[in-house]
């Protein structure tokens, strides 16, 4: 039996008036690699996977998803759903620093740790939402647990190990960077970067200023080992659930996700291009994310339009309609509607998003 603690954490996020908090409960499961901490929102609902999130290397489960889960048109959506945010081990907050010699689990290991939380939970399906290391993460656990894995939000992914060039051009960087430099060059543009906006310095801030960055630096490392997804398009090797790739155009991982999309299964995958979202889409662009989830989970068959609200119900209404007009030409030609966004209906299609 898995070993836990409990710990209970105080929402921050503001309520409407009339509102009830949601708990937020965090718990820690030992697992063969070690011991992985995740914090659980909302209530199982009967016969609906949970969501499940895993973050990008950098952060944690808030700095993350927060943006995103906290977005008012993400709660129609997520008041559906219980979630399940997961953190790396080390990258929770508080976490201690591990010490000298520790051996962090390869992303493969990672991924052999999320039936340890399923069990605890007694919850038998998800909808994963994965982030850069996460999004691979999720990608693995989907491949060797076909079964539980009913969708998959990719955003960032890279399927490929690194290469020797790639490796060349890591070592070099690293011998004028540090650890922080290149884990936000990792997640956000040069662009951005230079741009140094409100949220890079924010980010900056955070990374830098980690009380467990030496925790960061390893797992950094092993998103920086892992191996091949060996994704095959006609093989067997392949996801097969429904899949959404996200990326930013112009963000570093925009030729990693556009090389991921030619090895899936295009009957069963949607893609996603973010004009002016930079590497992280989910803070950036939370509400177009939204609008593209709900979409993704629709198309799953949760969350009819009966179950929203009369707002959103006649707002997805016009982008459907306009949607159909729109099915008689490319798809892969840039569409628009008020949003930005046009709902897929079905996958094999690129979305191409602007602000
Ligand atoms: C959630 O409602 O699932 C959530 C809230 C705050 C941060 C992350 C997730």
């Amino acid at each position: 039996m898995a070993e836990l603690q409990e710990v209970n954490i105080t929402e921050e996020k503001p309520l409407l008036p009339g509102q009830t908090p949601e708990a937020a409960k965090t718990h820690s499961v030992e697992t063969p690699y070690g011991s992985v901490t995740f914090t659980v929102y909302g209530t199982p609902k009967p016969k609906r996977p949970a969501i499940f999130t895993y973050h990008d290397v950098g952060l944690n489960y808030k700095t993350c998803f927060k943006p995103l889960f906290d977005f008012g048109d993400m709660q129609e959506i997520i008041k559906n759903f219980v979630r399940v945010h997961v953190e790396a081990p080390g990258m929770e907050e508080g976490a201690p620093v591990f010490p000298l010699g520790y051996q962090y689990p390869s992303l493969d290991q990672l991924a052999d740790m999320i039936p340890a939380i399923l069990q605890y939970l007694n919850f038998s399906t998800i909808i994963g939402v994965g982030v850069g290391a996460g999004a691979y993460i999720l990608s693995r656990f989907a491949l060797l647990n076909p079964d539980v894995v009913e969708g998959l939000v990719l955003i960032n992914i890279d399927c490929n190990a690194k290469g020797w060039m790639d490796w060349a051009a890591h070592k070099l960087t690293g011998l004028t960077s540090s650890i922080s430099e290149m884990i936000l060059e990792h997640l956000f543009s040069q662009e951005e970067l230079s741009g140094d906006s409100e949220l890079v310095q924010r980010y900056r801030d955070i990374i830098m200023h980690a009380p467990n960055l030496e925790n960061i630096e390893l797992f950094w490392n092993s998103y920086n080992n892992r191996r091949d997804l060996h994704f095959e398009r006609r093989g067997d090797a392949n996801l097969k659930c429904p899949v959404m790739l996200v990326v930013g155009d112009q963000a570093p991982y925009e030729d990693a996700v556009v090389e991921c999309n030619s090895k899936l299964d295009p009957t069963k995958t949607s893609f996603l291009k973010m004009a002016d979202s930079g590497g992280q889409p989910q803070l950036t662009q939370p509400g177009k994310l939204t609008e593209a989830f709900k979409y993704f989970v629709q198309g799953m068959g949760y969350m009819a339009s009966s179950c929203m609200t009369r707002l959103s119900r006649s707002r997805t209404a016009s982008l459907t309609s306009r949607a159909s007009i729109d099915s008689g030409r490319s798809r892969t030609a840039s569409q628009s509607s008020e949003s930005g966004i046009v709902p897929s209906g079905s996958p094999g299609h690129t979305m191409e998003v602007s602000s």
